[in-house]
């Protein structure tokens, strides 16, 4: 009976207290939304969803929302000069402001968190129009980046209140983008634990996978990472901080640009690589190249693969293999002008990591380029 008693306890202290439901949407600030959406929908196939602004009543803001299968993406950009979002912009350049967190119940997820030192940036607030309401709040983690929670179960709008359906004769096809499988985090030298202990205490969260200085070192540079995933595994944050190396780390780069903790990449999922990759290429998205020496004993390292080869070396897409499986994958250049967010695209066939096979032939290539722009 004790036993018993006892095993219920544990299952209870167990259980997720903050359950989510995936990636809801990752809002950007930009310096020019209406063009940034232009981007994203030209050459990353986005389709074009919700728009909010003065015609809406907002008056300080213009905001985009565009989406392609699971994926959402909000572009925001401000209005006037003595604003949040301007001042974010003055200090980070274009970045990720949000991510967003679906949940079943945005009031018990911002108490949960709160409750467990979460620093608040909006309790909950209802928000409605003629389709429902949706329920958000919203607590702060690295930088000035923030976690929403989203509850959208009694809202049948196109997006959310405050926005109005946005259709345009102007849709160009999907790039086969289905979902974010994981968005990274790049912190300040020794602030790696500080975030994983967070995501753990304050998010329930897990530390599933860590690489440390010796994974993840070339000739030059290092830099160490520890991959944060929520209870059902549908949310993982890997965080990264620098490490000491010969020369400037990739992550300190991103750090002196982006003047401060932020997102580094998001991974984007497609279920063919092969054809997303051409598509994005086609239509002006560029990669970071690995020299084609790393397709000479590819197969050797990572066994058999369905793909053809030839297609794979074409395009630069990187393969890696665990326990159980493998996974193909592609980095983009910074999509802004300052070294900072860029994108990942990635196929997962059965593999669950994150391709730290690919770690040392990626990074030389990221460093190539930090060379050119004279910050290695
Ligand atoms: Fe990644």
């Amino acid at each position: 009976m004790d036993t018993m008693i006892a095993s219920k306890k544990n299952t209870v202290e167990q259980a997720d207290f903050l359950p989510l439901q995936g990636t809801d949407y990752v809002e950007f600030y930009v310096g020019n939304a209406k063009q940034a959406a232009h981007f994203y929908k030209t050459a990353f196939g986005f389709q074009s969803l919700a728009y909010a602004g003065p015609e809406t009543g907002i008056k300080d803001k213009v905001s985009y929302a565009i989406r392609q299968q699971k994926l959402t993406f909000v572009l925001t950009t401000p209005l006037k000069k003595d604003n949040a979002i301007a001042e974010h912009i003055n200090r980070h350049g274009d970045g990720v402001k949000f991510l967003a967190l679906r949940v079943d119940d945005a009031r018990d997820a911002w108490h949960q968190t709160t409750k467990r030192g979460g620093e608040n940036f909006m309790k909950p607030e209802v928000l409605t129009d003629k389709h429902g309401e949706v329920i958000m709040s919203g607590i702060k983690t690295y930088g000035d980046t923030v976690h929403l929670f989203i509850e959208r179960k009694n809202y049948s709008g196109a997006f959310m209140p405050g926005y109005t359906e946005w259709k345009t004769e102007y849709n160009p096809s999907s790039t086969g983008l289905k979902y974010v499988d994981h968005c990274v985090g790049n912190v300040g030298w020794n602030q790696m634990n500080k975030w994983v202990k967070f995501y753990e205490d304050v998010m329930g969260f897990r530390n599933i996978l860590s690489f440390d200085d010796e994974d993840i070192s070339t000739e030059y540079s290092a830099l160490m990472s520890k991959v944060m995933s929520n209870g059902n595994g549908y949310v993982k944050f890997p965080i990264n901080e620098p490490a000491e190396g010969k020369k400037k780390s990739q992550v300190e780069e991103y750090l002196d640009f982006y003047n401060g903790e932020g997102v580094q990449h998001v991974a984007l999922a497609t279920d063919n690589i092969v054809e997303t990759v051409g598509t994005l290429k086609n239509r002006g998205v560029e990669f970071l190249k690995v020299p084609s020496s790393y397709y000479e004993d590819l197969i050797d390292r990572v066994g058999k693969i369905d793909e053809d080869l030839e297609p794979l070396k074409e395009l630069g897409i990187l393969v890696d293999r665990d326990e159980e499986g493998y996974l193909l994958q592609i980095f983009t250049k910074p999509v802004e002008d300052r070294p900072t967010l860029f994108f990942e695209i990635i196929q997962r066939k059965g593999a669950k990591s994150f391709g730290k096979g690919n770690f040392k032939a990626l990074f030389e290539a990221i460093e190539r380029e930090q060379g050119l722009r004279g910050n290695l």
